[in-house]
Protein backbone atom coordinates (compact mmCIF):
# COMPACT_ATOMS: atom_id res chain seq x y z
CA UNK A 1 0.00 0.00 0.00
CA UNK A 2 1.20 3.79 -1.08
CA UNK A 3 1.76 5.56 2.31
CA UNK A 4 1.27 9.42 1.74
CA UNK A 5 2.09 11.83 4.59
CA UNK A 6 0.46 15.04 4.47
CA UNK A 7 1.42 17.80 6.60
CA UNK A 8 -0.99 20.32 8.01
CA UNK A 9 -3.74 18.17 6.99
CA UNK A 10 -5.94 19.62 9.87
CA UNK A 11 -5.84 22.95 7.93
CA UNK A 12 -8.20 24.53 5.37
CA UNK A 13 -6.53 23.03 2.02
CA UNK A 14 -4.80 20.40 3.74
CA UNK A 15 -8.04 18.58 4.64
CA UNK A 16 -9.61 19.56 1.40
CA UNK A 17 -6.74 18.46 -0.09
CA UNK A 18 -7.20 14.64 1.71
CA UNK A 19 -10.73 14.75 1.07
CA UNK A 20 -9.90 15.15 -2.37
CA UNK A 21 -7.64 12.50 -2.51
CA UNK A 22 -9.80 9.86 -1.37
CA UNK A 23 -13.10 10.84 -2.67
CA UNK A 24 -12.35 12.24 -6.00
CA UNK A 25 -8.43 10.92 -7.26
CA UNK A 26 -9.04 7.20 -6.86
CA UNK A 27 -6.22 6.87 -4.82
CA UNK A 28 -6.19 3.60 -2.93
CA UNK A 29 -3.26 3.83 -0.03
CA UNK A 30 -2.85 5.51 3.00
CA UNK A 31 -2.77 9.20 4.12
CA UNK A 32 -0.90 10.21 7.04
CA UNK A 33 -1.71 13.51 8.25
CA UNK A 34 0.96 15.05 10.54
CA UNK A 35 -0.67 18.49 12.35
CA UNK A 36 0.23 20.28 15.63
CA UNK A 37 -2.76 21.54 15.86
CA UNK A 38 -2.04 25.28 16.21
CA UNK A 39 -5.38 27.65 16.21
CA UNK A 40 -5.99 26.89 12.43
CA UNK A 41 -5.87 23.30 12.47
CA UNK A 42 -9.15 20.98 13.10
CA UNK A 43 -9.46 17.75 13.33
CA UNK A 44 -12.91 18.05 12.84
CA UNK A 45 -12.72 18.88 8.96
CA UNK A 46 -11.96 15.39 8.23
CA UNK A 47 -14.56 13.53 10.75
CA UNK A 48 -16.49 11.90 8.08
CA UNK A 49 -13.09 10.83 6.07
CA UNK A 50 -11.62 9.48 9.80
CA UNK A 51 -14.93 7.59 9.82
CA UNK A 52 -15.44 5.99 6.25
CA UNK A 53 -11.97 5.39 5.49
CA UNK A 54 -10.75 3.95 8.79
CA UNK A 55 -7.29 2.08 8.48
CA UNK A 56 -6.17 3.62 5.20
CA UNK A 57 -6.57 7.81 6.76
CA UNK A 58 -4.38 8.41 9.95
CA UNK A 59 -3.86 11.03 12.22
CA UNK A 60 -0.84 12.09 14.30
CA UNK A 61 -0.55 15.23 16.10
CA UNK A 62 2.93 16.44 16.05
CA UNK A 63 5.25 19.46 14.93
CA UNK A 64 7.06 19.19 11.83
CA UNK A 65 9.90 21.31 13.67
CA UNK A 66 10.49 18.09 15.50
CA UNK A 67 12.98 16.06 13.62
CA UNK A 68 12.35 12.91 15.82
CA UNK A 69 8.48 13.24 14.96
CA UNK A 70 8.47 13.36 11.20
CA UNK A 71 11.49 11.03 11.01
CA UNK A 72 9.11 8.82 13.38
CA UNK A 73 6.32 8.77 11.09
CA UNK A 74 8.19 8.45 7.81
CA UNK A 75 9.55 5.20 9.34
CA UNK A 76 6.71 3.63 11.13
CA UNK A 77 4.63 4.21 7.74
CA UNK A 78 6.79 3.61 4.81
CA UNK A 79 6.41 7.31 3.37
CA UNK A 80 7.07 7.60 -0.15
CA UNK A 81 5.51 10.46 -1.13
CA UNK A 82 5.00 14.04 1.10
CA UNK A 83 2.59 16.36 0.50
CA UNK A 84 3.84 19.68 2.52
CA UNK A 85 1.22 22.13 3.61
CA UNK A 86 1.94 22.72 7.09
CA UNK A 87 2.64 26.53 7.60
CA UNK A 88 1.62 29.70 9.49
CA UNK A 89 -0.27 31.20 6.79
CA UNK A 90 -1.91 34.25 7.90
CA UNK A 91 -0.26 37.66 6.36
CA UNK A 92 -1.47 39.65 9.25
CA UNK A 93 -0.62 37.52 11.86
CA UNK A 94 2.51 37.60 10.68
CA UNK A 95 2.90 41.10 10.68
CA UNK A 96 2.32 41.42 14.50
CA UNK A 97 4.24 38.30 15.29
CA UNK A 98 6.45 36.92 12.83
CA UNK A 99 8.13 34.16 14.89
CA UNK A 100 6.08 31.57 14.85
CA UNK A 101 6.34 31.79 10.68
CA UNK A 102 10.22 31.63 11.30
CA UNK A 103 9.86 28.83 13.27
CA UNK A 104 7.40 26.11 11.20
CA UNK A 105 7.78 27.79 7.50
CA UNK A 106 11.16 27.70 7.68
CA UNK A 107 12.56 25.35 10.39
CA UNK A 108 9.55 23.24 10.21
CA UNK A 109 10.53 22.55 6.39
CA UNK A 110 14.05 22.11 7.17
CA UNK A 111 13.39 18.91 9.28
CA UNK A 112 11.10 17.75 6.82
CA UNK A 113 13.67 17.82 3.85
CA UNK A 114 16.16 16.59 6.73
CA UNK A 115 14.12 13.58 7.58
CA UNK A 116 12.89 12.68 3.65
CA UNK A 117 16.61 12.78 2.46
CA UNK A 118 18.20 11.11 5.63
CA UNK A 119 15.35 8.00 5.34
CA UNK A 120 15.16 8.03 1.69
CA UNK A 121 18.76 7.45 1.48
CA UNK A 122 19.27 10.59 -1.39
CA UNK A 123 21.64 12.50 0.57
CA UNK A 124 24.19 9.49 0.55
CA UNK A 125 24.90 9.74 -3.41
CA UNK A 126 28.36 10.96 -4.44
CA UNK A 127 28.36 14.30 -5.59
CA UNK A 128 27.41 15.21 -9.01
CA UNK A 129 25.84 11.74 -9.26
CA UNK A 130 21.73 12.98 -9.73
CA UNK A 131 19.76 9.60 -8.59
CA UNK A 132 17.07 11.95 -7.69
CA UNK A 133 15.11 8.92 -5.44
CA UNK A 134 14.82 6.77 -8.86
CA UNK A 135 11.15 7.83 -9.25
CA UNK A 136 9.92 5.95 -5.99
CA UNK A 137 9.71 9.24 -3.55
CA UNK A 138 8.63 12.53 -4.02
CA UNK A 139 8.35 15.68 -1.78
CA UNK A 140 5.64 18.35 -3.12
CA UNK A 141 6.12 21.54 -1.15
CA UNK A 142 2.85 24.13 -1.51
CA UNK A 143 4.27 27.85 -1.62
CA UNK A 144 2.08 30.77 -2.80
CA UNK A 145 2.14 33.42 -5.43
CA UNK A 146 2.85 36.24 -2.31
CA UNK A 147 6.80 35.27 -2.77
CA UNK A 148 6.68 36.97 -5.84
CA UNK A 149 5.93 40.87 -4.31
CA UNK A 150 3.55 42.93 -5.82
CA UNK A 151 2.83 43.13 -9.52
CA UNK A 152 1.68 46.51 -11.46
CA UNK A 153 -1.14 47.18 -13.31
CA UNK A 154 -0.02 44.53 -16.05
CA UNK A 155 1.28 41.32 -16.33
CA UNK A 156 1.51 37.90 -14.30
CA UNK A 157 3.99 35.86 -12.24
CA UNK A 158 5.58 33.47 -13.97
CA UNK A 159 7.84 30.91 -13.17
CA UNK A 160 10.88 32.42 -13.72
CA UNK A 161 9.67 35.73 -11.91
CA UNK A 162 11.68 36.98 -9.18
CA UNK A 163 11.33 36.71 -5.52
CA UNK A 164 10.69 39.37 -4.41
CA UNK A 165 8.64 38.94 -1.11
CA UNK A 166 7.78 41.81 1.13
CA UNK A 167 5.23 40.39 4.53
CA UNK A 168 6.82 38.01 7.12
CA UNK A 169 4.63 35.47 5.84
CA UNK A 170 5.86 35.94 2.29
CA UNK A 171 9.34 36.07 3.16
CA UNK A 172 9.31 32.84 5.42
CA UNK A 173 7.44 30.82 2.62
CA UNK A 174 10.23 32.56 0.27
CA UNK A 175 12.69 31.14 2.20
CA UNK A 176 11.38 27.67 2.57
CA UNK A 177 11.07 27.55 -1.42
CA UNK A 178 14.73 27.88 -1.39
CA UNK A 179 15.41 25.29 1.23
CA UNK A 180 13.81 22.92 -1.38
CA UNK A 181 15.13 23.47 -4.24
CA UNK A 182 18.76 23.74 -2.81
CA UNK A 183 18.12 20.57 -1.47
CA UNK A 184 17.13 19.59 -5.33
CA UNK A 185 20.15 20.98 -6.17
CA UNK A 186 22.55 19.84 -4.11
CA UNK A 187 20.78 15.97 -3.20
CA UNK A 188 19.11 15.19 -5.55
CA UNK A 189 15.66 15.45 -3.84
CA UNK A 190 13.02 14.75 -5.88
CA UNK A 191 10.88 17.66 -5.26
CA UNK A 192 7.92 19.83 -7.08
CA UNK A 193 7.02 23.40 -5.60
CA UNK A 194 3.80 25.01 -6.21
CA UNK A 195 2.86 28.54 -6.20
CA UNK A 196 -0.32 29.58 -5.90
CA UNK A 197 -2.89 31.84 -5.44
CA UNK A 198 -5.33 33.14 -2.81
CA UNK A 199 -8.09 29.88 -2.54
CA UNK A 200 -11.26 30.47 -1.18
CA UNK A 201 -13.93 27.67 -0.34
CA UNK A 202 -15.11 25.06 2.43
CA UNK A 203 -13.37 24.89 6.02
CA UNK A 204 -11.38 28.67 5.59
CA UNK A 205 -10.68 29.54 8.63
CA UNK A 206 -12.95 32.98 9.77
CA UNK A 207 -9.31 34.93 9.86
CA UNK A 208 -9.14 35.17 5.82
CA UNK A 209 -11.15 37.66 3.91
CA UNK A 210 -13.70 35.52 2.26
CA UNK A 211 -15.26 33.54 5.34
CA UNK A 212 -14.62 36.95 7.73
CA UNK A 213 -16.67 38.41 5.55
CA UNK A 214 -19.02 35.58 5.21
CA UNK A 215 -19.37 35.48 8.76
CA UNK A 216 -19.50 38.55 9.66
CA UNK A 217 -22.28 39.50 7.49
CA UNK A 218 -24.90 37.19 8.65
CA UNK A 219 -24.11 38.36 12.27
CA UNK A 220 -24.78 42.09 11.39
CA UNK A 221 -21.23 43.03 11.75
CA UNK A 222 -18.62 45.02 9.67
CA UNK A 223 -16.81 43.89 6.74
CA UNK A 224 -13.36 45.43 7.45
CA UNK A 225 -11.85 46.70 3.93
CA UNK A 226 -8.02 47.57 4.13
CA UNK A 227 -7.17 51.02 2.53
CA UNK A 228 -8.80 51.61 -0.98
CA UNK A 229 -10.00 47.80 -1.50
CA UNK A 230 -8.57 48.43 -4.55
CA UNK A 231 -5.77 45.81 -4.24
CA UNK A 232 -6.51 43.06 -6.65
CA UNK A 233 -6.13 38.65 -5.71
CA UNK A 234 -6.53 36.24 -8.33
CA UNK A 235 -8.71 33.86 -6.47
CA UNK A 236 -8.69 29.81 -6.95
CA UNK A 237 -11.60 27.39 -5.77
CA UNK A 238 -10.11 25.10 -3.23
CA UNK A 239 -10.85 21.39 -5.17
CA UNK A 240 -9.57 22.93 -8.14
CA UNK A 241 -5.78 23.86 -6.30
CA UNK A 242 -5.79 20.35 -4.66
CA UNK A 243 -6.86 18.44 -8.43
CA UNK A 244 -3.74 20.64 -9.48
CA UNK A 245 -1.48 19.41 -6.76
CA UNK A 246 -2.71 15.82 -7.10
CA UNK A 247 -1.31 16.29 -10.88
CA UNK A 248 1.87 17.68 -10.14
CA UNK A 249 2.43 14.94 -7.16
CA UNK A 250 1.35 12.28 -9.89
CA UNK A 251 2.74 13.42 -13.21
CA UNK A 252 5.29 16.50 -12.51
CA UNK A 253 8.77 16.46 -13.27
CA UNK A 254 10.93 16.61 -10.16
CA UNK A 255 12.98 19.85 -9.36
CA UNK A 256 10.36 22.04 -11.07
CA UNK A 257 8.08 24.67 -9.76
CA UNK A 258 4.19 25.12 -10.99
CA UNK A 259 2.29 28.31 -11.19
CA UNK A 260 -0.90 27.69 -9.82
CA UNK A 261 -4.12 30.33 -10.26
CA UNK A 262 -7.77 30.79 -11.01
CA UNK A 263 -7.74 32.88 -13.83
CA UNK A 264 -9.73 35.35 -11.57
CA UNK A 265 -8.51 38.85 -10.71
CA UNK A 266 -10.87 40.59 -8.51
CA UNK A 267 -10.48 43.83 -6.55
CA UNK A 268 -11.08 43.15 -3.12
CA UNK A 269 -14.13 45.44 -2.25
CA UNK A 270 -15.43 43.68 -5.56
CA UNK A 271 -15.29 40.43 -3.20
CA UNK A 272 -16.72 41.87 -0.67
CA UNK A 273 -19.52 43.28 -2.65
CA UNK A 274 -20.22 39.51 -4.42
CA UNK A 275 -20.40 37.81 -1.27
CA UNK A 276 -22.97 40.52 -0.21
CA UNK A 277 -24.86 39.33 -3.32
CA UNK A 278 -24.21 35.86 -2.78
CA UNK A 279 -25.98 36.59 0.87
CA UNK A 280 -29.02 38.26 -0.41
CA UNK A 281 -29.65 35.60 -2.49
CA UNK A 282 -29.38 32.93 0.53
CA UNK A 283 -30.70 34.93 3.28
CA UNK A 284 -32.09 38.29 1.95
CA UNK A 285 -31.20 40.71 4.31
CA UNK A 286 -34.60 41.53 5.00
CA UNK A 287 -34.78 38.12 6.60
CA UNK A 288 -32.08 38.31 8.64
CA UNK A 289 -32.76 40.33 11.76
CA UNK A 290 -28.91 40.57 12.83
CA UNK A 291 -29.07 43.47 9.99
CA UNK A 292 -31.48 45.44 11.94
CA UNK A 293 -33.24 46.64 8.29
CA UNK A 294 -29.69 47.23 7.13
CA UNK A 295 -28.57 46.03 3.75
CA UNK A 296 -25.54 43.27 3.24
CA UNK A 297 -23.29 46.00 1.77
CA UNK A 298 -24.54 48.68 4.41
CA UNK A 299 -21.86 46.74 6.21
CA UNK A 300 -19.04 47.44 4.22
CA UNK A 301 -16.19 49.84 6.10
CA UNK A 302 -13.26 50.46 5.56
CA UNK A 303 -10.26 50.35 7.60
CA UNK A 304 -7.01 51.54 7.90
CA UNK A 305 -4.46 49.49 5.18
CA UNK A 306 -2.19 46.42 6.07
CA UNK A 307 1.28 47.71 6.52
CA UNK A 308 3.18 46.16 3.03
CA UNK A 309 0.12 45.74 1.62
CA UNK A 310 0.71 44.23 -2.12
CA UNK A 311 -1.14 45.78 -4.55
CA UNK A 312 -1.31 43.09 -7.36
CA UNK A 313 -1.52 39.27 -7.51
CA UNK A 314 -2.05 37.52 -11.16
CA UNK A 315 -0.79 34.01 -12.14
CA UNK A 316 -0.01 32.92 -15.54
CA UNK A 317 -0.62 29.26 -14.99
CA UNK A 318 0.10 28.13 -19.02
CA UNK A 319 2.98 25.68 -17.71
CA UNK A 320 0.99 24.08 -15.83
CA UNK A 321 -1.85 23.82 -18.58
CA UNK A 322 0.73 22.71 -21.07
CA UNK A 323 2.52 20.13 -19.19
CA UNK A 324 -0.02 18.44 -17.00
CA UNK A 325 -3.58 19.62 -18.85
CA UNK A 326 -4.36 21.26 -15.43
CA UNK A 327 -6.77 24.45 -15.37
CA UNK A 328 -9.37 26.16 -13.08
CA UNK A 329 -13.04 24.64 -13.60
CA UNK A 330 -15.03 26.49 -11.09
CA UNK A 331 -16.00 30.17 -12.01
CA UNK A 332 -15.91 32.81 -9.28
CA UNK A 333 -19.82 33.40 -9.42
CA UNK A 334 -20.56 29.63 -8.39
CA UNK A 335 -17.39 29.32 -6.12
CA UNK A 336 -18.72 31.83 -3.89
CA UNK A 337 -22.27 30.39 -4.03
CA UNK A 338 -21.29 26.79 -3.01
CA UNK A 339 -18.67 28.63 -0.56
CA UNK A 340 -21.49 30.34 0.96
CA UNK A 341 -23.94 27.61 0.97
CA UNK A 342 -21.52 25.68 3.21
CA UNK A 343 -21.16 28.14 5.90
CA UNK A 344 -24.55 28.32 5.78
CA UNK A 345 -25.21 24.49 5.94
CA UNK A 346 -22.30 23.83 8.76
CA UNK A 347 -23.40 26.18 11.73
CA UNK A 348 -22.08 23.88 14.11
CA UNK A 349 -17.99 23.64 12.51
CA UNK A 350 -18.54 27.54 12.64
CA UNK A 351 -20.26 27.91 16.18
CA UNK A 352 -16.92 25.07 17.27
CA UNK A 353 -14.12 27.08 15.32
CA UNK A 354 -15.12 30.50 16.64
CA UNK A 355 -15.22 29.01 20.09
CA UNK A 356 -12.12 29.44 21.89
CA UNK A 357 -12.41 27.47 25.05
CA UNK A 358 -13.67 24.25 22.54
CA UNK A 359 -10.72 25.03 20.36
CA UNK A 360 -8.31 24.80 23.32
CA UNK A 361 -9.82 21.40 24.24
CA UNK A 362 -9.57 19.69 20.71
CA UNK A 363 -5.89 20.76 20.78
CA UNK A 364 -4.93 19.07 24.16
CA UNK A 365 -7.23 16.57 24.23
CA UNK A 366 -7.16 15.45 20.37
CA UNK A 367 -4.94 12.84 19.80
CA UNK A 368 -6.48 9.97 16.62
P1 LIG B 1 -4.10 26.91 7.44
O1 LIG B 1 -3.54 27.99 8.31
O2 LIG B 1 -5.56 26.79 7.28
O3 LIG B 1 -3.58 25.49 7.96
C1 LIG B 1 -2.26 25.26 8.37
C2 LIG B 1 -2.21 23.90 9.07
O4 LIG B 1 -0.85 23.64 9.44
C3 LIG B 1 -3.03 23.85 10.34
O5 LIG B 1 -3.77 22.65 10.39
C4 LIG B 1 -1.99 23.90 11.46
O6 LIG B 1 -2.40 23.24 12.64
C5 LIG B 1 -0.82 23.20 10.78
N1 LIG B 1 0.47 23.56 11.37
C6 LIG B 1 0.94 24.83 11.64
N2 LIG B 1 2.15 24.76 12.20
C7 LIG B 1 2.48 23.44 12.26
C8 LIG B 1 3.62 22.75 12.73
N3 LIG B 1 4.69 23.39 13.25
N4 LIG B 1 3.64 21.39 12.66
C9 LIG B 1 2.57 20.72 12.14
N5 LIG B 1 1.46 21.33 11.70
C10 LIG B 1 1.41 22.68 11.76
O7 LIG B 1 -3.36 27.10 6.05
P2 LIG B 1 -3.92 26.88 4.57
O8 LIG B 1 -4.63 28.09 4.14
O9 LIG B 1 -4.59 25.55 4.51
O10 LIG B 1 -2.55 26.83 3.76
C11 LIG B 1 -1.87 25.58 3.54
C12 LIG B 1 -0.60 25.85 2.76
O11 LIG B 1 -0.92 26.49 1.52
C13 LIG B 1 0.37 26.77 3.48
O12 LIG B 1 1.68 26.29 3.25
C14 LIG B 1 0.18 28.13 2.80
O13 LIG B 1 1.36 28.89 2.82
C15 LIG B 1 -0.16 27.68 1.38
N6 LIG B 1 -1.00 28.64 0.63
C16 LIG B 1 -2.23 29.02 1.10
C17 LIG B 1 -3.03 29.88 0.36
C18 LIG B 1 -4.40 30.28 0.81
O14 LIG B 1 -5.07 31.06 0.11
N7 LIG B 1 -4.89 29.81 1.94
C19 LIG B 1 -2.56 30.38 -0.87
C20 LIG B 1 -1.29 29.99 -1.30
C21 LIG B 1 -0.52 29.09 -0.56
P1 LIG C 1 -6.38 37.47 3.09
O1 LIG C 1 -7.64 36.68 2.98
O2 LIG C 1 -5.84 37.78 4.44
O3 LIG C 1 -5.29 36.71 2.21
P2 LIG C 1 -3.81 37.19 1.75
O4 LIG C 1 -3.34 38.24 2.66
O5 LIG C 1 -3.03 35.94 1.84
O6 LIG C 1 -3.96 37.68 0.33
O7 LIG C 1 -6.58 38.86 2.34
C1 LIG C 1 -7.02 38.91 1.00
C2 LIG C 1 -7.05 40.38 0.62
O8 LIG C 1 -8.10 41.02 1.36
C3 LIG C 1 -5.77 41.11 0.98
O9 LIG C 1 -5.52 42.09 -0.03
C4 LIG C 1 -6.10 41.80 2.30
C5 LIG C 1 -7.59 42.08 2.19
N1 LIG C 1 -8.36 42.02 3.45
C6 LIG C 1 -9.28 43.02 3.73
O10 LIG C 1 -9.43 43.99 2.96
N2 LIG C 1 -10.02 42.94 4.90
C7 LIG C 1 -9.86 41.89 5.76
O11 LIG C 1 -10.54 41.87 6.82
C8 LIG C 1 -8.92 40.86 5.46
C9 LIG C 1 -8.73 39.70 6.39
C10 LIG C 1 -8.20 40.96 4.28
Amino acid sequence: MKNILVTGGAGFIGSNFIRYVFDKAGFKGRVVNLDKLTYAGNPENLADIQRKFKGRYAFVKGDICDFKTVAGVMKKYKISEIVHFAAESHVDRSIFGPKDFIETNIHGTFSLLEAARTIWGIGNREPGVGNRGSGKFRFHHVSTDEVYGSLGKTGKFKETTPYDPHSPYSASKASSDHLVRAYSDTYGLPITISNCSNNYGPYHFPEKLIPLAILNALEGKPLPVYGDGLQVRDWLYVEDHCAAIWKILKKGRAGETYNIGGNCEMKNINVVKGICAALERAVPARHNKALGGKKYSDLITYVKDRAGHDRRYAIDFSKLKKELGWQPSVRFAGGLAKTVDWYLANPGWVKNVKSGAYRSWLRKNYTR
